[in-house]
């Protein structure tokens, strides 16, 4: 007997709001063609893609995120006061220390909240979501904002076929608070390192800086080996999502909304029909217009499926991020 108090929080959690942050400049296929050998047929057949979009420099990647936070908040009760934790997950905030959350909690209203960023690539909003539903239920925290904010468009290169046409900007952001009914389902996730080299940077930053000056236009760029992540997203994320379902004692005749990171949308429908889920299923497209943006996609697409009507509040959604690490996490959450 130590004698410690401990706390005990919420029965459960859930999800109380979305909101997002899309990049006022659209980049067309027919664009990124004059920087790649490439063709709008191509990208649209292997990716699903038809535009992304690329941020301005005023769009910054604290910018969008609050942008995103505030679009969340505002659709609940909530003052930003009341949140005690933000999670920003984002592999585009070029600072080692501080962490952008700190400057986001500020500028957002939720003074003196813990405030921490996560690099967890595309996997980052899950990885948040069930950080989040763990604070809640242990009672380290009533309210958490999980934002995953990216400017890829810093850290692509323009000129590579494998990346060029993929990656785009953006923030989605997610309430998450205590709930008597469970809206949030246990978290599988997980990570390989041993394939971290199929998904990385060209140089680490500071042997960049050292080698060119700190010079945006020098930073190091992403690379991809992208038909192992093509087969390793198709299959072995289906498992896990199919894993995420069973551990939320929930079956495919039980999902309303697949959601999963929007990376490609060959990858979105391989995983569907791995899943074996049924045809009224609304699947997530919001890749069509946005691109990857990594840790904002679900988010980004959990909004317009919410906005547009095609979604709602009290479906039951399966999410589940994957990318870079590589990295994964998947969940079965209840829709705000
Ligand atoms: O978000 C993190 C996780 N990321 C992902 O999950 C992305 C996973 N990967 C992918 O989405 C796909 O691998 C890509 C969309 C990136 C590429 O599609 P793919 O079907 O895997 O293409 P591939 O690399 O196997 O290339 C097929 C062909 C090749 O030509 P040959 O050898 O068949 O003649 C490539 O040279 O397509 C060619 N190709 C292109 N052609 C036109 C490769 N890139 C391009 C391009 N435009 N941009």
């Amino acid at each position: 007997m130590t004698g410690l108090q401990v706390t005990q929080g919420a029965a459960h959690s859930k999800i109380y709001a979305v909101g997002g942050y899309r990049p006022r400049r659209s980049v067309t296929n027919a664009e990124i063609c004059t920087m790649i050998d490439s063709s709008d047929e191509w990208i649209q057949t292997r990716s699903g893609i038809k535009e992304r979009r690329w941020a301005s420099p005023d769009e910054t990647v604290q910018a969008m995120a609050v942008a995103a936070g505030r679009a969340a908040l505002a659709r609940t009760e909530l003052a930003p006061g009341q949140i005690d934790v933000v999670i920003v997950s984002t592999v585009t905030h070029f600072h080692a220390t501080p962490a952008i959350a700190t400057r986001i909690a500020a500028e957002l209203g939720a003074k003196g909240a813990a405030a921490f960023d996560i690099s967890a690539a595309c996997a980052g909003f899950c990885y948040g979501i069930a950080m989040a539903d763990s604070m809640i239920r242990t009672g380290t925290a009533r309210h958490v904002l999980v934002i995953g904010a990216e400017r890829l468009s810093d850290i692509t290169d323009k000129h590579d076929r494998g990346t060029a046409f993929l990656f785009a900007d953006g923030a989605g952001a997610a309430v998450v608070g205590p709930s008597d009914e469970p809206g949030i389902g246990p978290v599988v996730w997980g990570s390989d390192g041993d394939q971290a080299d199929l998904i990385t940077q060209t140089a680490a930053f500071d042997v960049a800086a050292r080698q060119t000056g700190v010079n945006h236009q020098d930073f190091p760029t992403l690379r991809m080996d992208g038909n192992p992540v093509f087969r390793w997203a198709s299959y072995t994320m289906a498992k896990v999502a199919a894993e995420a379902m069973d551990r939320a004692g929930v079956g495919p005749d039980q999902i309303d909304v697949f959601a999963p990171h929007q990376a490609n949308l060959r990858i979105v429908d391989a995983m569907f029909r791995a899943l074996k889920l049924p045809d009224r299923v609304v699947i997530a497209k919001d890749i069509e217009y946005q691109g990857n943006t990594s840790a904002a996609s679900i988010p980004l697409a959990l909004e317009a499926l919410l906005e547009s009507g095609e979604a709602h509040s009290g479906q039951t959604a399966l999410i589940i991020g994957f990318g870079a690490g590589l990295v994964y996490a998947g969940q079965v959450i209840v829709l705000p």
